[in-house]
């Protein structure tokens, strides 16, 4: 309990403990399960609806959390692991820990405020976690960028039809200070998703989320007038250029637009890494979109291992039912680079803004450190495959 390393993420629990001392319990949930009651509590229905929602029955939603526990880590003792290093150099950052904040498009809509977006920012900032924001988002991207100060961020493009106004989004995001653009391929057409469908619930058709193409001289010239004067058109013609089904075609252009470094999301079978890969992008990013999309899928942890041989020595992100620091810690060791934190944080916004995102992240990042402490691995290096193995069924 004396370790003074400065990312000694597991000193969160001193705090708690100590904070215990004077009679102080903490306000905000400490379990993940309480985090989503509370949040449940939290947020009107229609947000609710749609951050907790996914794909179909939700099975693949569920099996992307289910894949973790399949997994145990063996420890090892006689290590000393009394200072952990769990910093990791990425797309031009060295960030003090292998984890990220995933591109919610409704994050915006998860605070009390109704600028999420901006508290994501200020929470990326506070924790030293990069943010990865999204094209659908409350307040326009150059906003959230001021709030980073300074800590790395990375853009999310949904890839318009119109080229211009994808030039646009991403050289407006090169010029806000944004370090990497992430393409996501998996959502140009919206999955089938029942609990929305109940309601009829669409948050961008409402007219939710959609400053970047409100504030972008493209789509303004493309509206032909003040998206305030006539909302029902603006939202037409989003939706006119929102979707665009991307084919290998199209990523020599994708890659022309910039050079900050680009990353596609998605990427779940080795056969589009590769392929990704060869057509020159900077890192790949693994994930399912939470089980959002497609249901009757395979949990995007399955397909981690494939998609890491395949990336070849490339950066691989991944996402998809990352809960708590145990399950960072057994993505690292199946190879991931960094690990995207997604509905867990939209939660803690909506319990606590920004002071709960923090908690969530901080609580991740201490379990993450304090397994590693407790199971002997140092640092990255030492989180191989070897360091995990089946659980057995009963
Ligand atoms: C409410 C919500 C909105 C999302 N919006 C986006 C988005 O705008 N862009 C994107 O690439 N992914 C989006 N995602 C997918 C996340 O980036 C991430 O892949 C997913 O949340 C991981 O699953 P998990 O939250 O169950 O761990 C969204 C996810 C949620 C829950």
């Amino acid at each position: 309990m004396t370790d003074t390393h400065p990312h000694a993420f597991g000193d969160y629990q001193d705090a708690i403990y100590f904070d215990g001392l004077r009679g102080v319990a903490p306000t905000l949930p400490m379990r993940y399960a309480e985090l989503e009651t509370r949040a449940a509590q939290a947020l009107p229905p229609s947000v609710l609806s749609y951050v907790a929602g996914g794909a179909g029955d939700e099975a693949t939603q569920r099996a992307n959390v289910d894949a973790f526990g399949r997994w145990g880590l063996v420890p090892r003792m006689f290590v000393g692991a009394r200072q952990r290093d769990l910093s990791v150099e990425v797309f031009g950052s060295t960030l003090p820990a292998p984890v990220f904040l995933a591109p919610i498009g409704v994050i915006g809509l998860c605070a009390q405020d109704g600028h999420g977006d901006l508290a994501t920012a200020e929470a990326a900032a506070r924790a030293g976690v990069p943010m990865v924001a999204s094209t659908l988002s409350v307040d326009p991207l150059e906003t959230v960028a001021g709030r980073l100060a300074g800590t790395p961020g990375w853009f999310q493009l949904y890839t318009p039809t119109d080229r211009a106004l994808a030039e646009s989004l991403v050289h407006r995001a090169e010029a806000a200070g944004f370090g990497a653009i992430v393409v996501t391929l998996d959502t140009w057409i919206t999955g089938w998703r029942p609990r929305d469908l109940a309601t009829a619930n669409f948050p961008q058709l409402r007219g939710h989320c959609l400053a970047n193409y409100t504030s972008d001289p493209v789509f303004r010239d493309l509206l032909g007038k003040d998206p305030e004067q006539d909302p029902t058109a603006t939202v037409q013609l989003w939706a006119r250029l929102f979707g665009n089904p991307l084919t290998w075609d199209d990523l020599p252009w994708l890659r022309s637009l910039t050079t900050l470094p680009l990353i596609v999301k998605g990427i779940c079978h080795p056969d589009d890494a590769r392929r990704a890969r060869d057509g020159g992008v900077d890192g790949i990013y693994c994930s399912n979109h939470g089980g959002r999309q497609a249901n009757g899928g395979l949990p995007a942890l399955d397909c981690l291992p494939g998609v890491v041989e395949a990336a070849d020595g490339l950066p691989v992100l991944f996402d998809s039912g990352v809960r708590s620091g145990a399950d960072v810690v057994k993505a690292l060791a199946l190879g991931a680079t960094a690990v995207g934190i997604g509905r867990p944080y939209a939660y803690g916004l909506a319990v606590g803004g920004t002071d709960g995102l923090v908690h969530v992240l901080r609580t991740i990042l201490a379990e993450a450190d304090l397994i590693m402490a407790v199971d002997g691995y140092r640092t990255r290096a030492d989180l191989t495959p070897q360091a995990l193995r089946p659980v057995a069924r009963t």
